[in-house]
């Protein structure tokens, strides 16, 4: 049996950067965890802690339920293959992978046998006797793999294994890492940026943003539900339309969502009506994937956008339109700081039942807060392009009107912070 535990884990750096803040993370025994985010993030420090080759700032970090601080590299039962992982040039394949062992002082015939195996299941099979200079990146990648492997390790910490590899390869890979370390029960904690592996590979996925766990869950989990503006905005091909909407109450009625030009209206019987009454006069994120999008008649009722196609992008399998809505989007700067602004948002609904006591539901003006999602800085603005899924090739181009209708169901809202703001089921 194998788990990692990371307890509250901070990494500060001598120069005072804050490379990993304040991360607790459980794996699972046998479980694939993807850890996913931008360069610089923090996900190599998080592995290279967990292998023992630096210590944390703060907190603890247990294998098997026991606190390994004090373990050295070598006592943990970790294997780990590095982003730039070099191999002995002067020694064959054979030799690379079968190099653990014989430092371990097992006997030449055992350890041919465990390196066979292992080449056989890594498909290298065939270039045994030759040197890595010899070998395509593909290869040499498998090879370091192999000799990660072969000391049957109780965990597996893998940073960027694919990252010198061409598309074709990695994905070809991808499929054969996630099935060797299942077929082994190995549990392991594998680093990329590369959100579309993420999402193919991972048991469940934990995102990172500049040192901070923003979501972990099972793919489906973060990409239906993700827990912030962050996750939102990482997830997914083409990106979800992020698109700001003020916000007004009728109460006992509907919800407004006001686009600028045009505006969606959420019933009051819908779950998470209560939620968002509470931001009403204020400006929230709403969230939209082209997959919750759907081309529709102009003239139809309900929730719909009457767009006008800016572009279109062809993909083979089909075409992305991208509207013109007379919204406004919300662009995450990934690199930015994560935002540590704690300011209340939660008086909009009283202040909403007030006004709205006894009157007559009309629209009530925005006040005050409105444009607050330009404040807090970290995200900034442009006209919305909304990306649509179309049929590949459509008989319409740049130009053409186009109305969707959108599936309120599928619609995700975040507060000025970047928050989900109805939290709770998953
Ligand atoms: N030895 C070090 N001394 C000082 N700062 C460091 C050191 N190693 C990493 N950092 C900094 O810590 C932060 C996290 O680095 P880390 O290597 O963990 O990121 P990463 O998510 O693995 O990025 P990438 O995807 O580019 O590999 C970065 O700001 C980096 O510059
Ligand atoms: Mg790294």
């Amino acid at each position: 049996m194998s788990t990692v535990a990371l307890k509250e884990v901070t990494k500060i750096w001598p120069d005072g950067t804050t490379a990993v803040d304040n991360v607790s993370l459980d794996v699972q025994d046998g479980e694939f965890m993807v850890l996913l985010g931008p360069s610089g993030c923090g996900k190599s420090t998080v592995l290279r802690m967990i292998a023992g080759l630096e210590d944390p700032t703060q907190g603890d970090i247990l294998l098997n339920g026991e606190p390994v601080l004090e373990l050295p590299p070598r006592d943990r039962s970790i294997a780990m293959v590095f982003q730039d992982f070099a191999l002995y040039p002067h020694m064959t394949v054979s030799e690379n992978i079968g190099f653990p062992l014989k430092l371990s002082g097992i006997e030449p015939t055992p350890r041919q046998e465990r390196v066979d195996a292992i080449a056989g299941a890594l498909g290298i099979g065939e270039v045994l006797a030759r040197r890595p200079s010899q070998l395509s990146g593909g290869q040499r990648q498998r090879v370091a793999m192999g000799r990660a492997m072969v000391r049957r390790p109780g965990i597996f910490l893998m940073d960027e294994p694919l990252s010198n590899l061409d598309s074709g390869l990695r994905a070809e890979l991808r499929a054969e890492i996630t099935s060797m370390t299942r077929e082994l029960g190995v549990t392991t904690m594998y680093v990329t940026h590369d959100q579309a592996e993420a999402l193919t590979m991972a048991d469940r996925v934990a995102i990172m943003r500049k040192g901070v766990l923003q979501d972990v869950g099972t793919p489906t989990e973060v990409y239906r539900r993700p827990a912030t503006l962050y996750v939102a905005a990482f997830l997914g091909s083409p990106k979800m339309n992020l698109l700001e909407a003020a916000v007004y109450v009728h109460l006992d009625q509907y919800i407004a969502l006001s686009f600028g030009e045009q505006t969606l209206y959420m019933p009051w019987n819908d779950p998470r009506a209560r939620a968002v009454a509470r931001y009403h006069g204020e400006r929230i994120v709403v969230g939209i994937r082209a997959e919750a999008l759907t081309p529709v008649t102009p003239d139809t009722q309900g929730p719909v956008f009457q767009g006008r196609i800016r572009f279109l992008e062809h993909h083979g399998h089909e075409s992305l339109a991208y509207l013109d809505i007379g919204a406004t989007a919300i662009v995450v700067d990934e690199m930015s700081g994560p935002v540590t602004e704690t300011r209340s948002v939660g008086g909009g609904f009283r202040k909403a039942l007030q006004r709205l006591a006894g009157q007559t539901p009309e629209p009530v003006a925005p006040q005050g807060r409105v444009g607050v999602l330009s404040e807090v800085g970290k995200h900034h603005r442009k006209p919305a392009e909304l990306a649509v899924r179309l049929a590949p090739y459509p008989a319409i181009g740049p130009g053409h009107p186009l109305a969707v209708s959108v599936r309120m169901d599928a619609v995700h809202f975040f507060d000025e912070r970047g928050d989900r703001i109805d939290v709770g089921w998953r």
